[in-house]
């Protein structure tokens, strides 16, 4: 395969608020990582958004199209089930756009999220810890029930969530890749697989391999779902998965650990556990493009320890934390 020449655009736009500045990440090669010269690992690094995850492109889709669909009344506040990165995303939005927030969370989430979620002003709403997104989810729908007070944009059933991914992350990306062997993404609502594996197929035909990585049931990892804890989001469309790799918790921390140590790449854990399914497959083929996607920055996970831990004390951390 011929090399492809860089191409560095130094200068990330110009923007008349933060709120536009979202988007057009860069995207990384991860030369280190790549088990064959041929074969070119990229991240994209979704960490670069404003408040440091992929979501900000949901949060801003998911209020912009209720804006544009005149859902929003005034009086409403916005409603919205999380594990974090949503919610930090839409309460950085609402706090510019003026409008009220509520974030139903699971307890057991690293107190970061609690303190930028104050931060920007929202109202938290704690489900319990043992229940996970699942629990947060039943909460704010009994919640929602009250229409006259609260809009919910439900990002779990919210065509604006691919849609997002759709028109923005996979136009940039193959703005800068003309062919993509696979993509690989972690399933937690499933709009960064399905709204870049739509575009992917559609652009790039079937030959574009879209791989979700999944954690093994029981074994939480932030920000990502098992399919089999017996619920599938609506926005998913399961015959867009081309696979479905599982990642156990002790290899998405070892792996967002390398991505930190060969890389130079301070990730959040499902992006570990993404990278290490995109290396997998990458030993699978001999030469093409394996896009993955980086969903958010560690800031956010630090108190957890992971990033300083000896390597072999991981076996022994508390997985019953979300990392
Ligand atoms: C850290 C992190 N990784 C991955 C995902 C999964 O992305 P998606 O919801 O698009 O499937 C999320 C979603 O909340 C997340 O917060």
């Amino acid at each position: 395969m011929a090399t492809m020449p860089l191409q560095n655009r130094p200068c990330g736009g110009r923007y008349g608020d933060i709120v536009q500045a979202i988007g057009n990440t860069p995207l990384v090669e991860l030369k280190r990582l790549s088990p064959k010269p041929g074969v070119r690992i990229w991240a994209k690094m979704e960490s670069h958004n404003p408040t440091g995850s992929v979501k900000d492109r949901v949060a801003r889709s998911l209020i912009e199209d209720a804006e544009e669909k005149g859902l929003i009344r005034p009086g409403h506040t916005i409603l919205e089930p999380t594990s974090g990165n949503t919610g930090i995303s839409l309460a950085m939005i609402c706090s510019r756009k003026g409008y009220p927030l509520k974030v139903v969370m699971p307890d057991n989430v690293t107190p970061e999220r609690t303190q930028l979620l104050k931060m920007y002003g929202a109202e938290i709403i704690y489900s319990p810890g043992d229940q996970g997104s699942n629990g947060a989810v039943a909460m704010a729908d009994e919640i929602a029930q009250d229409t006259d007070t609260y809009y919910m944009p439900y990002q779990y059933g919210n065509p604006a969530n691919p849609l997002a991914h759709y028109n923005g992350t996979a136009p940039e990306i193959l703005e800068e890749l003309d062919e993509i062997t696979a993509f690989v993404a972690g399933l937690g609502t499933g709009g960064t697989l399905m709204g870049n594996g739509r575009r992917f197929k559609e652009e790039l035909g079937e030959s574009c391999m879209i791989v979700a990585a999944e954690p093994l049931q029981g074994e939480p990892v932030q920000g990502l779902r098992s399919l089999d804890d017996g619920f599938i989001p609506p926005i998913i469309d399961i015959s867009l998965l081309d696979r479905k790799i599982f990642v156990s918790n002790h290899d998405a921390i070892v792996w967002t650990r390398k991505l930190l140590s060969e890389e130079g790449i301070f990730a959040g854990v499902s992006s570990g556990a993404i990278a290490r399914v995109a290396v997998r497959i990458a030993n699978e083929i001999d030469e093409g493009n394996i896009v993955f996607v980086v969903c958010d920055d560690g800031w956010k996970y630090l108190s957890s320890g992971l990033y300083t831990l000896p390597i072999d004390e991981i076996e022994n951390m508390d997985s019953t934390i979300w990392w």
